[in-house]
C-alpha cells in the first residue's frame, strides 16, 4: 500500500513560503506528477513528504498513519534525485544492495534481490562498474534500481531525467510509465516538464508560487484548465490569452474585445471583464472574404487579424497573427500556405473557448441547460450553438 494524504502543509524559508497550504490525496498506485515552473515549490514539497525537509505547519499521513515526525528512514519510502547521488566508490552492485545491507539484510537474499532490479531496469552487465564508467542514462537506470530494491511504500522523484538528451528522455520516460504499471506501486514524480507530465502521470498536481493550481488527470488539465496559468502552463505552443468582455446579447452569451467577436450560446450574463483562452489547434484559418466580414462555416468565435509569420514544423505549421495589439497563434495543416501580410479571419467552436475571470483568474464554466424539445444529440455539430440555454457561473 501507499497511499498518502498531505493535509494543509506549509514549509517558508525566512520570508519565502515556498509550499503554501497544500493539501492533496495520493491514492496507491497513483502515478502524481508535481509540476510547474522553477521555484514553485515541487522539490521544498517533495522533501517534505520523503522526510528530508520538515514542514512548518500541516500533516502527512501514509496509509492512514500519522508521519509528520517519522524520520526520513522509517517512512518506507524511496527518493531517486536529479543528481542520482550514488555513491562514487563503490561499485554499480555495491550502490544497489547498499539500502538493504544498511538494514542488515541476510546477504544472499541482497545478492538476489540486486540480480532481480538489475534485469528489471538491464543493467545487470553493468554491475562491476563504478558511476563514472556509466553513461548518464545508465547512471539514471541504477538510481532508479536501487529506489527499487526494498520494495518501498511509494517512489519520489525529482527531475530524474533531466540530466539526459532528448531522446533519452523520451525512451526513459516510457520505460517509467511502463515500470510504474509493472510494479503497480505509487510514484510521486517532480517536473517542470508537461510533457513528462501529460505522458506519464495518472494525476496531476499543478504548483505555481507555492500554491496548487489545480489537481487533476492529464486531460482534465487539458481541457478544462481552472485558471489562466493552467491554460497557460499546459500546451505547446501556449493557449492564445485575450482580455475580453463578456455580456449578452438579444439573448445571447457574447465575448468581445478589439477585432474579437464570439456569439455563443443563448442565454443572460452580467457584464464582466474575462480572459478568453485558446489553444492554437483549435483555430481555423480562412482567408478574409475581401466582399465583406463573412462568419467562417462552424465557427462560434471569430478573429480578424493579418498573418505576420508562419513557423513549418514538419507535421504542421504554426502560423502567428496580428489580431488587434495581439499576437494570436494558429496551429494548421500544411497544405496551405500563408503568407505574411494575408488577411485571415481565425475561427473556434464554442466549445473550445476557455473563460476566466480577469480578476480572479479563475475558470468560468457553462452551465447548460439543455431542454427536453432541443437536447442536442451528442454528434451534431449544428446543435451546440442553438437550443441550449446557458449560465455562466465560476467553475
Ligand atoms: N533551503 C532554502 N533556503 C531558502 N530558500 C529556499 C530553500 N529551498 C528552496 N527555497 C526557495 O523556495 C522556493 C521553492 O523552491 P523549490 O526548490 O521547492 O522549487 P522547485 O519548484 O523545485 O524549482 P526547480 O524547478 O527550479 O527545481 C524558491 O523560491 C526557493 O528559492
Ligand atoms: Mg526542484
Amino acid at each position: 500500500m501507499g497511499r498518502l494524504v498531505l493535509n494543509q502543509l506549509s514549509r517558508s524559508f525566512k520570508d519565502v513560503k515556498a509550499v503554501d497550504n497544500i493539501s492533496l490525496v495520493v491514492e496507491d498506485g497513483d502515478f502524481l506528477v508535481l509540476l510547474g515552473p522553477s521555484g514553485c515549490g515541487k522539490t521544498t514539497l517533495l522533501r517534505m513528504i520523503a522526510g528530508l525537509l520538515d514542514p512548518t505547519s500541516g500533516t502527512l499521513e501514509l496509509d492512514d498513519r500519522d508521519i509528520t515526525d517519522v524520520p526520513s528512514r522509517r517512512r518506507d519510502l524511496a527518493m531517486v534525485f536529479q543528481s542520482y547521488a550514488l555513491y562514487p566508490h563503490l561499485s554499480v552492485a555495491k550502490n544497489l544492495a547498499f539500502p538493504l545491507s544498511v538494514r542488515g539484510a541476510d546477504r544472499r537474499k541482497v545478492a538476489a534481490r540486486v540480480a532481480e532490479v538489475a534485469d528489471m531496469v538491464e543493467i545487470g552487465h553493468l554491475l562491476d562498474r563504478k558511476p563514472k564508467e556509466l553513461s548518464g542514462g545508465q547512471r539514471q537506470r541504477v538510481a532508479v534500481a536501487r529506489a527499487l530494491v526494498r520494495h518501498p511504500k511509494a517512489f519520489l522523484m525529482d527531475e530524474p531525467l533531466s540530466n539526459l538528451d532528448a531522446k533519452l528522455r523520451t525512451a526513459t520516460r516510457q520505460e517509467l510509465a511502463a515500470l510504474h504499471r509493472r510494479l503497480g506501486a505509487t510514484f510521486i514524480y517532480v517536473t517542470h516538464d508537461q510533457i513528462e507530465a501529460m505522458t506519464m502521470a495518472t494525476k496531476i498536481a499543478l504548483l505555481n508560487g507555492g500554491r496548487l493550481e489545480q489537481v487533476g488527470t492529464p486531460d482534465e488539465l487539458y481541457d478544462k484548465p481552472a485558471s489562466v496559468f493552467a491554460a497557460g502552463f499546459m500546451g505547446s505552443p501556449a493557449t492564445n490569452l485575450i482580455d475580453a468582455r463578456l455580456a449578452s446579447r438579444d439573448g445571447k452569451i457574447t465575448v468581445t474585445a478589439p477585432d474579437v467577436e464570439a456569439a455563443l450560446w443563448e442565454g443572460e450574463t452580467p457584464e464582466r471583464e474575462i480572459v478568453l483562452g485558446i489553444r492554437p489547434e483549435h483555430l481555423v484559418l480562412e482567408e478574409l472574404d475581401a466582399r465583406s466580414f463573412i462568419e467562417p462555416a462552424a465557427a462560434d468565435a471569430a478573429l480578424r487579424g493579418v498573418v505576420e509569420l508562419s513557423e513549418n514544423l514538419g507535421r504542421e505549421q504554426l502560423v502567428h497573427c496580428r489580431v488587434g495589439e495581439l499576437r494570436i497563434t494558429a496551429m494548421c495543416p500544411r497544405e496551405q500556405r500563408w503568407e505574411a501580410g494575408t488577411a485571415v479571419v481565425l475561427a473556434a467552436r464554442a466549445e473550445h473557448l476557455h473563460l476566466f475571470d480577469r480578476a480572479s483568474g479563475r475558470r468560468l464554466e457553462w452551465q447548460a441547460e439543455p431542454t427536453l424539445a432541443s437536447a442536442p444529440a451528442a454528434n451534431d455539430d449544428a446543435a451546440h450553438s442553438s437550443g441550449r440555454r446557458a449560465a455562466v457561473v465560476p467553475a
